[in-house]
């Protein structure tokens, strides 16, 4: 069966929603991809139009995503709730209801194995360079979690 994976930011309109777009296109059939923030400021919001235009020039369609809250019962229907920073690995830890819950929760950069490389900075407040970067970030960490989860590495 199919792993389930949530990808995990502040807003879910910036970077969880690229996130969502390149993992769910790197993994395929190997795994159903969704996000969501810690933060209900955007619920309902569609992607950011930055992040909808640097996914576009890459050739994903990202536009028909809608942000949604990320909730403590998700520990229960994720494999892994992948997050952007340490902020909001923070956030979701502290929902966990046990163990097993805090143990599916990572910083979605650690598959890079780089120790100084492990925030996925956020990119409201920047310009469009900043976006790509967070592309760029993005999809070298989705290819590290395919080879991950397929033991490839
Ligand atoms: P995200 O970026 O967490 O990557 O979606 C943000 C989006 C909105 C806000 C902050 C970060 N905000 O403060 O509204």
């Amino acid at each position: 069966m199919a792993l389930r994976i949530l990808v995990v930011c502040l807003g879910n309109i910036c970077r969880s929603p690229l996130a969502e777009g390149i993992l769910a296109h790197q993994l395929d059939t190997l795994a159903t991809v969704e996000s969501a923030g810690t933060a209900g400021y955007h619920i309902g919001s569609p992607p950011d139009h930055r992040s909808v235009a640097v996914a576009k020039e890459k050739g994903l369609d990202i536009s028909s995503q809608r942000a949604r809250q990320f909730r403590s019962s998700d520990f229960k229907i994720y494999d892994h709730i992948l997050v952007m920073d340490r902020q909001n690995y923070a956030d979701v830890i502290e929902m966990a209801p046990d163990t097993q819950s805090a143990e599916k929760v990572a910083l979605i950069l650690s598959a890079l194995e780089k120790e100084d490389l492990l925030e996925v900075p956020d990119p409201y407040y920047g310009n469009n360079n900043d976006f790509l970067h967070v592309f760029e970030l993005l999809h070298q960490a989705a290819v590290a979690w395919k080879e991950k989860l397929t033991g490839l590495s």
